[in-house]
């Protein structure tokens, strides 16, 4: 076994490192000796006081995942940390870089925590599905109060160290060097006979019973469907009634649950989904991103004032830039506003805000590119337009200046070929609202150059995106599925099943809205008109279009909407509309059971995804994935539409799909090559590795 775990001696102090790259993970051998070691300090009596500390850039990032489902050796992380807790010798954690999960469920277990400066700290188990279970739900509310340990544990999301000494988290933070630091206070401790703080000793107040049900309550209803939060509060709760002990083993269990449930897989899949997806084929190692330091954004519109948001918001310098005045000071007002909201909401500080708009900038001519290192262009989606536009950039942006466009169909590849610098040209596609949607599809056009889309890539990331890298093709991985789809939901509405049905088939899987909802919202119009420029027809959709309902605008669309409110009330006029569109087309109407609807709903989704990864538009199934979850509302706890057809198992899919091709007489729907190739071989989407 490798040494993952060093011992030193600083005086009469056993310091313990954990050495074990590149986060420290508690892996089996972590825990192991690192019992081990606690063990033998303990029992040396040269030693009075120990420190436990980590090797490299943190202390550590937790237990290791990537052992879950693998025989679990001895110690447990939930047994070790009790054999640290239970040293009659002191013991401190030292902690730096992150602290996190297990990582943090350690330090609880010891007597004091003291932390550098830079440190951060989080129980992000609930963004895997799964609750903190090494005792971080009993011990966390007996340090912090139980509202507190709620709202953190069920957020996951981390704090720093100042508020985490404010809030009693840590004891003290190390100015200098950390293991000094460390070192000075357990022989303080032991100077001083300082009494050992054990967390599992602590009785709970009972006093925060109801501000702790109501704040549950609130954290609940954000929850959208998943058990982790549920599992966390009941954890929580257990302190209450429950013994230390009991409540220990209460958590332990509903740890196990978790994990072994589908929820927890499908958001581990997506964890690992979105590291992998930054490790991209023809990227040669050691790639170096261009620095990037000022941004310009072409288009004061919806995405242009959405997009120089994100950059704003994480400190870059951006000038948003559109020749109509009208249009720019409109957009500048509404990123005002946007940014006001939010800090009404307690989702940003006045700081946060005043520096935001400080480094934003707006100008009516193009030549404010000159110095800028990255240019966004979000103008109309006009090919010509964007062609002359990218044209006057090649004139006029420097050397090197990355040229993205934010397009949503247009060919990257025509658009990058006016330039005379093509390996500088990729798209970013943001997806509305700019500001809030996570998902940034990436497109590689046949000519960037790998540094741009290790630019791109990074960039993406921070601004706080999920970067996906795509390839060129009409409406990329996103929408050209979605396009894939929407003839179904045609066709279930001509076939019998009303909008309230398809849409409750959807919501019941977890969306949080149905397609037909998600239609009103944006607007029926928009794919109406290009409907209309491609020569295309959907009977339904054009219907309603035609009666002047465009959706939540215009007060009706698929449902109807009463002033002033967004729920969608189910409409008996569209209803008879559909039904006679069915009798013209002489289609066949017939009670739609709300499985059949899910199948067609999502199946065509998988089957697009299938042809796109079999073209290498996108790299792996799990690109995929996080392109429907981070961009389309696909439910995080079912993992992405190729991951839910490898649980359903790709021998059903196909043969559903067959079937409805079938039905349908729409050969389209038929199963995808590569499906049916990876059914037949028993695989799944993930086993998908391309030649
Ligand atoms: P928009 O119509 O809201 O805004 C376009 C803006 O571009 C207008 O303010 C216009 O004045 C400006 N503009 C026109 N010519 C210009 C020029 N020569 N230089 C600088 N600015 C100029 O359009 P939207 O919705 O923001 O879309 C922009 C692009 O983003 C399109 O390519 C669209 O396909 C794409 N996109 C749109 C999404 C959406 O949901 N709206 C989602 C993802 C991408």
């Amino acid at each position: 076994m490798d040494n993952a775990v060093n011992t030193r001696r600083s005086g009469r102090v056993s310091i313990i490192e954990i050495e074990n790259p590149p986060v420290n993970a508690f892996s089996n051998a972590v825990r192991a000796q690192l019992s081990a070691a606690v063990a033998a300090a303990h029992a040396d009596p040269e030693v009075e006081a120990i420190v436990l500390i980590g090797a490299g850039r943190v202390f550590s990032g937790g237990a290791e995942i990537r052992e879950f489902g693998l025989a679990m050796g001895k110690p447990s992380l939930p047994e070790m940390i009790g054999e640290v807790e239970a040293s009659t010798k002191p013991v401190v954690a030292a902690l730096h870089g992150v602290a996190f999960g297990g990582g943090l469920e350690l330090p609880l277990g010891c007597h004091f925590r003291i932390a550098a400066p830079n440190t951060k700290f989080a129980l992000p188990e609930v963004k895997l599905g799964l609750l903190p279970g090494a005792g971080g739900t009993q011990r966390l509310p007996r340090l912090v109060g139980l509202v507190r340990a709620a709202k953190f544990i069920v957020s996951g999301d981390p704090i720093g160290a100042a508020e985490a000494l404010a809030i009693g988290m840590i004891d003290a933070i190390a100015d200098g060097n950390l293991e000094a630091a460390a070192v000075a206070l357990a022989q303080k401790a032991v100077a001083d006979k300082t009494p050992l703080r054990r967390l599992s000793a602590i009785e709970m107040p009972k006093t925060e019973t109801g501000a702790f049900e109501a704040e549950a309550a609130a954290l609940l209803k954000r929850a959208r469907g998943l058990d982790a939060p549920a599992g966390c509060l009941a954890a929580l709760r257990n302190t209450l009634t429950l013994p230390f002990a009991e409540g220990l083993a209460a958590e332990r269990a509903g740890f196990i649950a978790l994990r072994d449930g589908a929820q927890s897989k499908a958001q581990r899949h997506l964890f690992f989904a979105e590291r992998a997806a930054l490790k991209v084929a023809g990227i040669p190692a050691g790639t170096r991103a261009r620095r990037i330091a000022k941004v310009a954004v072409l288009g004061a519109g919806t995405m242009g004032g959405g997009i120089a948001m994100c950059f704003a918001s994480t400190g870059f310098a951006v000038t948003m830039i559109d020749p109509n005045a009208e249009a720019l000071a409109r957009g500048r007002a509404t990123i005002e506003a946007n940014y006001r909201a939010t800090l009404k909401r307690g989702g940003m500080s006045e700081a946060a805000m005043n520096g935001a708009l400080a480094l934003l900038a707006t100008s009516d001519r193009m030549d404010a590119v000159a110095d800028c290192d990255l240019v966004i262009e979000a103008v109309f989606e006009d090919m010509a337009l964007k062609k002359t536009i990218f044209a006057e950039l090649d004139r006029l942006a420097k050397p090197g200046a990355i040229l993205a466009s934010n397009t949503s169909t247009l060919d990257v590849d025509a658009i990058a070929a006016v330039t005379s610098r093509p390996q500088d040209v990729c798209g970013m596609h943001f997806f509305s609202p700019a500001n809030i949607m996570k998902l940034l599809e990436i497109v590689r056009g046949e000519k960037t150059a790998p540094d741009v889309l290790q630019t791109a890539i990074e960039i993406g990331k921070s601004i706080g995106k999920v970067p996906v890298v795509v390839g060129v093709c009409y409406g990329f991985v996103g929408n050209r599925m979605l396009h894939a789809r929407s003839p179904e939901v045609e066709r279930l509405l001509l076939e019998g099943a009303s909008p309230a049905a398809i849409d409750k088939a959807a919501t019941d899987f977890g969306f949080a809205m149905g397609p037909c909802a998600v239609g009103d919202l944006a607007g029926l119009d928009v794919g109406w008109r290009i409907r209309k420029e491609r020569g295309a027809t959907a009977p339904v959709a054009d219907a309603i279009c035609a009666l002047g309902r465009f959706g939540q605008k215009t007060g009706a669309g698929y449902f109807r909407y009463e002033a002033g409110s967004r729920a969608p009330i189910p409409d008996p006029e569209i209803e008879a509309l559909i039904a006679k569109i069915a009798g013209e087309m002489q289609v066949q109407r017939r009670v739609i059971s709300p499985e059949e609807i899910l199948e067609r709903l999502v199946f065509p989704l998988v089957n697009e995804g299938a042809r796109i990864l079999e073209e290498g538009i996108a790299e792996r199934s799990g690109d995929i994935d996080l392109v429907w979850v981070n961009g389309y509302g696909w439910p995080v706890g079912r993992g992405g539409p190729m991951f839910h057809a490898d649980q359903v198992g790709l021998a059903l899919v196909a043969a559903r799909l067959n079937h409805y091709a079938e039905v349908a007489r729409n050969p389209k729907l038929r199963a995808a090559p590569l499906l049916e190739r990876l059914a037949t071989e028993g695989k799944g989407f993930a086993d998908f590795i391309r030649a």
